[in-house]
């Protein structure tokens, strides 16, 4: 008889998700991986955490939960914060041995309301006793990207040069979700990328590297958000740390 390993993984159709279901697939033959996503799939578990509507059956069996799923600052009320509750209700009616969240560097000194249902969520899991890691990961290249995308669509770069930014690649994340569940719940834990940037740096490099002439136009984020995003509240100091940079990502190497 074999000894498998099955992990059920929200948000697996993300950015995210898609990084760790190709990390996930070449870690070796006794993991099972069961993706979730709210529309049906071939090989896929279908579950909404707006409603609870699939929940019991995807994480019936499943050892481990990679949590992912997110309204990514969209209903966070109904699928962040309450649809976390449902899973993690779910998840200790079956059983489940290890719920790994990703949550975000600095969720608990930036107060923006994605931030604050994050925040809301992690306590949630820590609370739900199920074994957890909260992993808070740093920003992503390609949320980056599309910020900066979405702004020269406006005729300039609206950029507070000055807030402070460590981009990590899914990849890298991805390896890291990896270990932390061969490893076991570990409590709270940050993961972020190799170098800290001013947004101003990432937003020149990004100009150069797209060919962008839009002028930036500085402004100063208000308030106490932009004093912790200057401050370098959505930067980490722990290790180990991603590899793949910015300037990576740019050239398209990663
Ligand atoms: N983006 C970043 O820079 C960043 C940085 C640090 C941490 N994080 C965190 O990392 C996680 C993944 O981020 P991402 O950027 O990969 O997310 P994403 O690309 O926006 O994907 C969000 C996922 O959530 C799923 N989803 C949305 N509503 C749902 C619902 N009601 N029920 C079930 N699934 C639902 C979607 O799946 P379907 O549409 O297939 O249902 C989708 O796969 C999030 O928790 C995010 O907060 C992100």
């Amino acid at each position: 008889m074999t000894n498998t390993t099955t992990v059920l993984v929200t948000g697996a159709s993300g950015t995210l998700g898609a990084a760790v279901l190709s990390r996930l697939a070449g870690a070796g033959g006794d993991l099972v991986v069961r993706p979730m996503s709210r529309r049906a799939r071939s090989g896929w578990v279908a579950a909404d955490l707006a409603t609870g509507t699939g929940l019991p059956e995807a994480v019936r069996g499943a050892d481990a939960v990679v949590h992912l799923a997110s309204g990514a600052g969209r209903n966070s009320a109904g699928i962040d914060v309450e649809g976390t509750g449902r899973l993690v209700a779910a998840a200790r009616a079956a059983g489940v041995r290890h719920l790994l969240y990703v949550s975000i560097v600095g969720v608990d000194r930036v107060p923006i309301s994605y931030y604050r249902a994050k925040l809301a969520a992690e306590r949630i899991v820590a609370a739900g006793e199920v074994p957890c890691t909260i992993l808070r990961a740093t920003q992503f290249p390609q949320l980056i990207d599309r910020l900066l995308t979405a702004s020269s669509r406006l005729g300039v770069l609206v950029v507070d040069r000055r807030v402070l930014v460590q981009p990590v690649h899914p990849a890298d994340v991805a390896e890291r979700i990896s270990s932390l569940l061969g490893a076991g719940p570990a409590g709270a834990v940050e993961f972020g990328g190799p170098e800290v940037h001013s947004f101003g740096e990432l937003a020149g490099a990004w100009r150069r590297a797209r060919g962008v002439r839009r002028p930036v136009l500085p402004i100063r984020v208000p308030g106490r958000a932009g004093r912790e995003l200057r401050a370098g509240a959505l930067t980490t100091a722990a290790r180990p740390a991603g590899t793949r940079t910015w300037g990576d990502y740019l050239a398209g190497s990663a």
